[in-house]
């Protein structure tokens, strides 16, 4: 599944830097894979916080979590990646806006270091599944290839 949007995604950012190639990723999926409805990039700083660096989807107010809270910041704290079925189950959660019913992060590694993940919510139940979490590690491996 994805293939062909990952080889979009392949081809479009070869010759991108970082920051626009963030910035294609995250508009890309938001606007082409049904349910991601909320597509961002966080990067972790210093001082043990997620910086929210590029997203596509409404304004949100967490531009900055602590490591720990939230699924961002368990994620930071796990490096493994979270899916959430059902947000309303969760309490360690950060809610970005009402309509929100599921979501996944993926941490993002450079030399097997663990310095930002993709976070994407959607406002269906239970969107996400194995393909999406193969399909956003590939896409994470080519935005590492960029650091
Ligand atoms: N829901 C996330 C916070 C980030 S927003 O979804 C954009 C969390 O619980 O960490």
């Amino acid at each position: 599944m994805y293939e062909k949007e990952y080889s979009i995604i392949e081809k479009k950012i070869e010759n991108l830097n970082m920051d626009d190639s963030l910035s294609f990723v995250c508009e890309f999926l938001q606007k082409n894979i049904k349910g991601y409805d909320w597509v961002g990039y966080y990067f972790h700083n210093d001082e043990n916080q997620l910086v929210l660096k590029t997203y596509f989807g409404l304004k949100t107010d967490h531009t900055i979590i602590p490591f720990g809270k939230g699924i961002c910041g368990q994620t930071a704290e796990s490096n493994t990646h979270m899916i959430v079925d059902d947000v309303n189950n969760e309490e360690n959660y950060i809610s970005c806006n009402i309509n929100v019913k599921s979501e996944i992060v993926v941490p993002l590694f450079s030399n097997n270091i663990n310095i930002g993940q993709i976070d994407i919510d959607s406002n269906t139940l239970s969107r996400f599944k194995l393909d999406d979490l193969k399909f956003l590690k590939k896409v994470n491996i080519l935005i590492s290839k960029k650091i």
